[in-house]
């Protein structure tokens, strides 16, 4: 008796530390959804798919996220593509400086926990790809918290892990197109300049 009591107590307070410490480490690295976003149909003629933009759908619900996985000098992500101009469909104008950009300029939105409060507005990131590199500057969020309205294009809200880039970045990096010239979606890495 008196040496199972041992037992327990060497039990509690050696793997008991060991467990907490692998909890608090998961928590620190990964990046679980918050409350679920339930979409709307955009209004008729709105949202345009010309450059393969998703629409929001009535009634789909829509995971939504405050943070990104962590940065580091080749953070993972998705590279997709974005028209920041006027007419383009990148929605409002852009967060950080309230401007439209060319299509000619590389210009990004990251993710709104990258976007981290503005934290990294107008300053520059470096992208990777396939040996390439391009220093594009951050004007935008990519929303994770909210979509399906004309700020956001009608769009849902943005995954955790995105870059959303301008043709010039696309065109740096020479990613891949497809015989219209249309870019879908790249495994890319990134890191602040
Ligand atoms: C599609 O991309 C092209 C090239 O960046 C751009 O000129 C055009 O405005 C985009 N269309 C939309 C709806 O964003
Ligand atoms: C996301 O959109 C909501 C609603 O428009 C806004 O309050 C919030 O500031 C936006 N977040 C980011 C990171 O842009």
């Amino acid at each position: 008796m008196k040496n199972q009591n041992c037992f327990s107590v060497v039990f509690v307070l050696l793997l008991f530390p060991l467990l907490v410490t692998k909890w608090s480490c998961v928590e620190a690295q990964t990046c679980n959804p918050g409350e679920k976003f339930r979409g709307t149909d955009p209004p008729a003629g709105k949202c345009n798919t010309e450059n393969d933009s998703k629409c929001c759908k009535e009634g789909e619900f829509y995971d939504t996220y405050t943070c990104s996985p962590p940065v580091s000098s080749s953070t993972p992500a998705k590279l997709t593509f974005n028209s920041f101009e006027e007419e383009g469909d990148g929605g409002d104008a852009s967060a950080c400086d309230n401007e439209y950009h060319d299509d000619s300029t590389p210009v990004v939105a990251l993710s709104t926990g990258w976007f981290n409060n503005k934290q990294r507005c107008l300053k520059n990131i470096n992208i990777y790809y396939n040996g390439n590199s391009v220093l594009a500057q951050v004007v935008d969020a990519c929303n994770s918290t909210f979509g399906c309205d004309s700020v956001h294009d009608y769009q849902p809200p943005c995954r955790n892990n995105i870059v959303d880039a301008s043709k010039a970045v696309w065109e740096a990096l020479e990613a891949p197109s497809d015989s219209d010239g249309k870019y879908g979606e790249l495994d890319i890495t990134w890191s602040d300049a």
